[in-house]
Order: structure tokens, then sequence, then C-alpha cells
């Protein structure tokens, strides 16, 4: 069967550990392994913007060995009313994985139905899987582990970050709180697919309101844009309910002394996170984004060994 990756819970705690494992191999000597020799070509699809994933996904491919073929689906017949199961049936023709941003689930859900190679989720409306293995990965590298830590995500919590920590921080063990205003809370079907595999994992999953409850004590702290790709007109204030949520050295304060700090980026330097924390001696938000190439090169390896 092939394995597609459009969840966080796709992965196994045993497989989302050894995709780890050979990120930090891939990343202590990053030009030995080259998989996609061919080379193989591997479509990174978008339908939305991107820096990050676009430009890591197009190196590590390159890096594997194969040949990227980064396409903004604005040129395709995506938005035009190709059935998306038709595409993925095609494109398996030429590739050998698909990468897709999109917007709802639906859609790469539909993509990975036609397809009979591996289609990897580079982020949609519901999930941002991809990053979250660059997120454990740095974890890992600054706190000695994932096992038992906890990770505190604040701030919109109903957002495919919110829902990503918590399927992936679980099956990596971790203590996972999300912290969001109401009406920003994630969805209950993720909170408790979270809990199922914490009971697994000897991780846990929590909901807060309380943004310095969420925190206390935690050794991750973690957040993200308030408004993402897609919501900027929904009607919504998305500043004023956020604000006791910003990541700033009082919020901070609570966290355990040593406490990380994660982002994913873009920023929005002075709204969700101030600079003095981004810029700071606790941000580890610099190797979290150079993690994504590394984890992604891991992953797509992973998923074409079957
Ligand atoms: N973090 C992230 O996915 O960034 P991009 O939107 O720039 O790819
Ligand atoms: N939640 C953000 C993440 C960007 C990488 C968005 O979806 O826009």
């Amino acid at each position: 069967m092939t394995r597609h990756f459009l969840r966080d819970d796709d992965l196994t705690p045993a497989e989302q550990s050894a995709v780890l494992d050979l990120a930090a191999r891939m990343k202590a000597d990053r030009f030995a392994h080259t998989p996609l020799a061919g080379p193989r070509a591997v479509a990174v699809l978008f339908d939305k913007q991107s820096l990050r994933t676009r430009i890591s996904f197009d190196v590590g491919i390159a890096e594997l060995g194969g040949h990227p073929l980064v396409v903004d689906t604005q040129v395709t017949h995506f938005g035009r009313g190709e059935a998306l199961s038709d595409a993925g049936r095609v494109l398996s023709r030429y590739v050998a994985a698909i990468v897709l941003r999109t917007h709802g689930d639906d859609r790469i859900a539909e993509v990975a139905a036609g397809a009979s190679v591996p289609v990897v989720n580079a982020l949609t409306d519901g999930f941002h899987p991809c990053q979250l293995l660059a997120d454990l990965l740095t974890v890992r590298e600054w706190c000695g582990g994932t096992v038992g830590r906890t990770l505190t995500y604040v701030g919109d919590a109903a957002n495919n970050m919110a829902h990503s920590y918590l399927l992936a921080g679980v099956t990596a063990g971790m203590h996972v709180r999300v912290a969001g205003p109401d009406g920003f809370q994630p969805a209950a079907e993720v909170v408790a697919r979270a809990e199922e595999i914490a009971a697994e994992t000897g991780g846990s999953a929590q909901v807060f309101t309380d943004p310095v409850a969420a925190v206390r004590d935690a050794d991750v702290v973690a957040t993200d844009t308030w408004t993402s790709m897609g919501q900027e007109s929904d009607g919504l204030d998305r500043i004023t309910p956020f604000l006791p949520y910003q990541v700033n050295k009082t919020l901070l304060g609570h966290a355990a002394p040593e406490a990380i700090v994660l982002h994913c980026l873009p920023a929005h330097r002075g709204e969700e996170i101030t600079d003095e924390v981004l810029d700071g001696p606790q941000s580890a938000v610099f190797d979290q984004a150079e993690n994504r190439l590394h984890a992604q090169k891991a992953l797509l390896a992973f998923l074409l060994a079957g």
C-alpha cells in the first residue's frame, strides 16, 4: 500500500522516531544520502504562498539526487475543475512522490485517493505535519529529547499548527498544551485523537484558555501567526482576543528557566511574538527553519523506501 503523509498521525511513534533519527544522520552528513538518484522526480505543488517549504523541498530533493519540480498550481488545471484524483493519478505516472500545499484537507485527500505514489502534506488548513518533524528535531537538539517534555502552543489554537502540535507532540511522547481564546480552540476530533495516541506513548494533550497556566514550567513555548493564509478577510478580530497570548518576556518568564521558543515563521513581529524573544537566547526558531530541510529529506527517503 502506498504510504501518504497527510496528517501527523500517519506516522506511528516508532516511525516518527525513525524519521527523526534519519534526519539527524542526514544533517550530520548532508550529501551522503541519495535515494532519489536517477534522478527521480518529485512534484512540489503550491495552492498557497511559501518561502521555507518551497525552497527546502527544492533543495532537499536535489540533495537526495532527485529532480524537484516546483509548480504554482495557478499555471495548472488544479483551480479550474480537473478532478484532483485524476491529477494525482496522472502525476503518479511521472514522479516518485507528490508534495502539496493546499487549502482544505479534502483537497489533498482527493489527490492521494488517485495517487499511486506517496503524497505529502506541505500545509493544509488543518495540519502542517512537515513543520512538526522539523520542530521535533529541534526539540531533540535543544532539549536532549522529546519524551516527557512539556510543549505549550499559544495563539490561534484552531489552526493547522495547533492541530499538528497536538498530534505530532503526543506521538513523540510529549505533554502538549494548547491555549487560545474562546472561539479559537482546536477541533474536538484532533484533541480526541491526540488523547488516544498519548495513552499509548505516555504523553498528554490539554486545552487551555489561560495562557499563563498553559505556559507554566513548559520546556518549549511555541506560537504562530494569528492570521493564517486565507483568513485575511474572514471578518474576525484576529488581534484583540489574542493579545494576552503574545509570546513576550513576561509570558516566557512563566516557562521553565531553560525553555526554548519555537515559531514556524513567517512571524508577525510585535503581534504573536516580540523581537526580544524571537531574537533572544531562548529562540530556537532559525534552527527550526533549517531543520525543515533535513526532516523533509528523511521523510521522503522513508516514504520512498516503502
Ligand atoms: N513555516 C512555513 O511553512 O513557511 P513557508 O510558508 O514560508 O513555507
Ligand atoms: N498557520 C500558518 C502557518 C504558516 C507556515 C498559515 O497557515 O498561514
